[in-house]
């Protein structure tokens, strides 16, 4: 006899944030696209109480049931949050799998990808709709526990798929970006030192300490996000490489940039690439750099060194 069991799928991409990390924090617009890599859920109908497994996590996997006590696991409250999103109770009986090839933890967007492919996975497991709006609602809930008090910037990509200029706030606004041309990418990275949280609350303690000297960087990175949407609307890589190559000084300027983000970031100018820059949160993890010209070269030197990198476009 045949046996069909229920079952629910949902994905969502990483992204790179192209200008404006950490500045938007304050304020300032951010522009980010998403990647081909990306998260997906595969949720299953089973005679067992509800469990999330993640097998690529670091050790040897990770596997949780839902809890929303305060002191429980950011994964397992990240699950009770999102069984509560689409009316799924504890007696239900299911597991979820998050699977996929987005490099995990290093600044990729992978903890919204995460959010937003279980948040639609378990939708589709209640045969439900999301609307957009709470789909973002729940998936910022899910960040917040993971990042403390995200800009929005990762799930507004994940879950809408697009290149968007993004200006954060209490009601964040995002516009797509009509990109002109594709934009050819070599994404690097390497393991982070510490969290997105830790990142965005050490450049807060710089900031409080030296305010005229953080407010001045971050306008200028807004400065530059602005030129960024131009030159991506005119299809303008020398510009765009020349304002990457900014931005990065920027970051650097903020401490965020770290001894292998400057590494990965100089091989690739190295190797022709027409500028390069940190992506994410930093302290490690990626950078971008922008190949219009034989990537295979930058991703091979960049994969000599002992660094990651894979190529990909963006549009
Ligand atoms: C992290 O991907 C981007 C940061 O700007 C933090 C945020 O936007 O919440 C560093």
């Amino acid at each position: 006899m045949e046996i069909r069991r229920h079952v629910g799928r949902g994905a969502a991409p990483g992204k790179v944030i192209l200008f404006g990390e950490h500045s938007v924090v304050y304020g300032q617009p951010a522009i980010a696209a998403a990647l081909g890599h990306g998260l997906g859920a595969t949720v299953i109908e089973t005679g067992n109480e509800p469990r999330l497994q993640i097998p690529r996590w670091t050790g040897g996997g990770l596997s949780v049931a839902p809890n929303s006590q305060a002191d429980a696991g950011g994964m397992d409250r990240a699950f009770a949050i999102a069984m509560r999103a689409v009316d799924l109770s504890a007696d239900q009986r299911f597991s979820v799998t998050i699977d996929g090839e987005l490099p995990l933890g290093v600044g990729l967007g992978s903890s919204a990808a995460f959010a937003v492919s279980l948040l639609r996975g378990l939708a589709d497991f209640q045969r439900r709709q999301l609307s957009e709006s709470d789909l973002l609602a729940h998936a910022q809930e899910i960040e917040t526990l993971f990042h403390g008090n995200p800009s929005g910037l990762d799930h507004t990509v994940a879950a809408t798929g697009r290149c968007l200029y993004f200006v954060a706030g209490e009601r964040p606004t995002f516009e797509t970006i009509d990109l002109k041309t594709t934009i050819p990418l070599v994404v690097a990275w390497t393991p982070r030192r510490g969290t997105t949280a830790e990142a965005v609350r050490s450049l807060r303690t710089r900031w409080t300490q030296s305010p005229s000297k953080y407010d001045r960087l971050f306008t200028a990175m807004g400065d530059i996000s602005l030129a960024g949407r131009k030159a991506l609307e005119a299809g303008d890589l020398a510009q765009l490489g020349h304002l990457f190559q900014e931005n990065h000084k920027c970051l650097q300027a903020c401490g965020v940039s770290d001894p292998s983000n400057d590494q990965m970031v100089d091989i690739a100018l190295a190797e022709g690439a027409l500028g390069a820059k940190l992506t994410g949160a930093g302290q490690g993890g990626a950078v971008i750099a922008l190949c219009p010209k034989e990537p295979r070269r930058v991703v091979e030197a960049i994969a000599k060194a002992g660094f990651s990198a894979l190529f990909t476009h963006v549009n």
